[in-house]
């Protein structure tokens, strides 16, 4: 992670609803990580290499304005990409689950990525292939737009640090919402105000992250992760009905069967989770992440974390095949 130190204006004078998220460093002062806008680099964007600082939208452009752009998070490991394919096609449905079409077949979106790895010349990197309507027309109705599509690569580490030790996870008071009234299989960036609202209010109260129920109270996700319980050598997670179809989450199921654990999806109720012995999130950049309390409930991390976050780094790296 690039970090710089904020200036003392910053920290003293911004208007700030929940404390400013940074590190505080030896000498004191806050460090930020450095702004994305300002780094150096290339970015494919509808086709062509432009220079990183060239990146740029119009402000009236659809997407921005009616959060219809869609995304992706593919992660590095030593060079190559996990799990492209079924990145760049999830990419393509959410799209469609939009109304719209991104104009490159996941070949192409497959091979835009592999071009922004090269470029970068990165061997351990995050990606964030992204499509969106343009500034052709203004208004809800959307059909006269293009459709944009461009993907960045940067370095990432880990995104939560020593794993073992574990997170603590409030409950949000928001809610994943009901499938009639968001297209919930999509990921779609404005789904993701619920997201940071949940992520940003445990963070500046203290917690590392939000538990998300769902609209009928049923355990959901993290705002950036999907949940496992376990119990002895069984896995529960919750029924994926609702929810992204993630792509860890995938893994994870594969690699526990072949430890030969049970995996049990089904509706959880929260007050079943006091009655599990360990919980670990799950996603593409959260990796395996164990999980020590949930709002009160205590869990320590042991075997099955420590098995799960293991495997789960052999498979990343094509130790293991699934
Ligand atoms: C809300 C949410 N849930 C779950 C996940 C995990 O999905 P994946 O494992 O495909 O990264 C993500 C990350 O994309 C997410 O944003």
């Amino acid at each position: 992670m690039m970090l710089i130190e904020l200036p003392d204006f910053q920290t003293k004078n911004a208007a700030k609803p929940w404390p400013l998220q940074g590190r505080v460093s030896k000498s004191g002062k806050t460090m930020i990580e450095k702004a994305y806008h300002d780094r150096d680099g290339h970015i494919w964007m509808n086709g062509e290499f432009i220079d990183w600082r060239e990146s740029k939208v119009h402000l009236l452009t659809h997407s921005l304005h009616y959060g219809s752009a869609v995304f992706e998070g593919n992660k590095v490991y030593e060079g190559e990409i996990f799990r492209l394919t079924d990145h760049s096609t999830r990419l393509v449905n959410s799209a469609k689950l939009l109304g719209y079409e991104i104009p490159y077949t996941v070949e192409e979106i497959d091979q835009a990525c592999l071009d922004t790895l090269e470029k970068s010349g990165l061997s351990n990197a995050y990606m964030r292939p992204v499509a969106w309507r343009g500034s052709d027309m203004m208004g809800v109705a959307s059909k006269n737009n293009q459709i944009h599509f461009a993907v960045a690569c940067w370095h990432w580490g880990n995104y939560f640090t020593d794993k073992m030790k574990g997170i603590r996870l409030c409950i949000s008071d928001w809610k994943r919402p009901a499938p009639d009234t968001s297209p919930c299989k999509s990921k779609a960036a404005g789904l993701y105000m619920i997201c940071t609202l949940a992520k940003d209010k445990a963070t500046a109260t203290g917690w590392d992250d939000a538990l998300m129920f769902d609209y009928r109270g049923r355990v959901a996700e993290c705002t950036g992760a999907h949940i496992f319980f376990a119990k002895g050598e069984e896995l529960h997670t919750p029924t994926n009905d609702i929810l992204l179809e993630g792509i860890t989450h995938d893994s994870i199921c594969k690699l526990a069967k072949l430890r030969g654990y049970k995996v049990v999806k089904r509706d959880i109720m929260p007050e079943e989770m006091k009655d599990f012995d360990e919980c670990f999130v799950v996603g593409t950049a959260a990796e395996v992440t164990p999980v020590r309390e949930i709002d009160g409930i205590h869990y320590k991390p042991g075997k099955i974390c420590e098995a799960m976050l293991n495997d789960y780094n052999d498979c990343v790296h094509g130790k293991i095949k699934i």
